[in-house]
């Protein structure tokens, strides 16, 4: 049997609390397989912060190397400045790794909550791919005169050609894989140098793909058709900002912080690639068994697609699916009154019965 490593960061708030329902359906989904999961823990976030003045151990990068893949929960808490938690961590991580692609589906799930009078599923399947490693996150910038009447700060954009280039080409490989049409979101009105370049580069890839049909959106009518038109996204591509703020949107649509999923990919796979919820720490509701698991499960699930185990993948959503449709084990967050570790005993036991009616072909 094949071992794979994974290196588990719960993190912060609620973090921990999804990760534990998260990796219990991890090992499940192995049963009967060729591989097993190896997990090892980082207690790395903001409790270690303060203990230890830092947010991960000095060696933490290279610790993580070692690893086939990263299981992460949320990063950020009350008491530490959320510039520092996160970039000496999450964003440390998704940079250091090379993950340049954020991959968020979109998806409205049979039984999910949807804020929209007449979605069907059928209305609200996009694929988000969202540049992850530069653009307005480049962390680039300067903070002049400091405390002055002349204060100025800057914060920098950073479109890099290769960084641009390779975003777009892969989220043209993946509407071709998938036969589905590609949307790019950008500003170039009003951003007229990075949004430029990232249009022109657009419109220099499409040329490459004459099979994919294409759509240009700007940001904020892109925003507007979401709600109102949502069927007209399938394959989408944006910045790393605009690709954070429409996800969450994308959420709403689609029942939530509780359920939405992503995965941070290094395509090369020269360094391990990062699967976690897209919600944050949520400390309003952290520590109560209130946190819904199953935007962490899908996650598990990305992973399970990303390691070439796909059926299994596939079964993690139906198994949420399944509890979507039943309604009565559900957070608070989604209507119901189920605690975060009974929508997990929930999970396993629809998991154990489509394993046992399964027949999965490996390879
Ligand atoms: P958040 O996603 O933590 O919470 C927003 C709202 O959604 C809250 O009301 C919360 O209760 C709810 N929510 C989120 N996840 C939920 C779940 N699984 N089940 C039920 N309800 C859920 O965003 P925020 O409050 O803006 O940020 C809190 C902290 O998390 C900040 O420090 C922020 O920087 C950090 N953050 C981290 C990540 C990450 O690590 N990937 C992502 C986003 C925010
Ligand atoms: C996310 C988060 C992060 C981001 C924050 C916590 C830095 O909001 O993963 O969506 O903006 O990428
Ligand atoms: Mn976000």
């Amino acid at each position: 049997n094949k071992a794979l490593k994974i290196a588990v960061i719960p993190g912060d708030g609620i973090g921990p609390e999804v990760i534990d329902e998260g990796v219990k359906v991890l090992k499940k989904m192995t049963e009967g397989s060729d591989f097993y999961f190896e997990f090892t823990y980082f207690p790395w976030g903001c409790e270690y912060y303060a203990k230890n003045g830092k947010m991960m151990a000095d060696d933490g990068i290279e610790q993580l190397k070692a690893f086939d893949a990263i299981y992460l929960g949320a990063v950020g808490y009350p008491g530490v400045p959320d510039h520092i938690s996160l970039w000496d961590l999450l964003l440390k991580i998704r940079k250091e790794f090379d993950q340049y692609v954020n991959i968020r589906p979109i998806t409205l799930l049979q039984g999910a909550p949807c804020p929209l009078q007449e979605a069907k599923r059928d209305n609200i399947d996009m694929l988000f791919i969202r540049e992850n490693s530069e653009g307005e996150y480049a962390g680039a910038g300067d903070w002049l005169f400091r405390g002055k009447p002349e204060e100025v700060v800057l914060q920098t954009g950073v479109f890099s050609r290769k960084g641009t280039e390779r975003i777009i080409r892969y989220a043209f490989e993946t509407a071709r894989k998938l036969n589905k049409s590609l949307t790019s979101i950008s500003k170039g009105n009003a951003l007229n140098y990075s949004m430029v370049f990232w249009d022109q580069v657009f419109e220099e890839v499409s040329r490459e793909y004459p099979d994919v049909q294409t759509y240009s959106y700007l940001v904020d009518a892109a925003s507007m058709f979401m709600i109102m038109q949502p069927e007209r996204f399938e394959v989408v591509v944006t910045s790393n900002l605009f690709g954070d703020i429409l996800t969450d949107l994308g959420a709403a649509l689609a029942g939530g912080l509780g359920l939405a999923a992503g995965a941070n990919i290094n395509p090369e796979r020269t360094y391990p690639s990062m699967f976690e919820p897209i919600h944050g720490s949520a400390p309003d509701i952290a520590g109560k068994g209130l946190a819904n698991p199953l935007a962490a499960m899908w996650s598990a699930s990305q992973m399970l697609d990303f390691f070439g185990y796909e059926q299994r993948g596939r079964m993690v959503l139906d198994a949420i699916e399944q509890l979507l449709t039943e309604k009565d084990t559900l957070t608070p967050d989604m209507g119901g009154s189920a605690s975060t570790s009974e929508v997990g005993d929930r999970m396993l036991q629809l998991l154990t019965d489509m394993l046992h009616q399964a027949s999965i072909s490996d390879n």
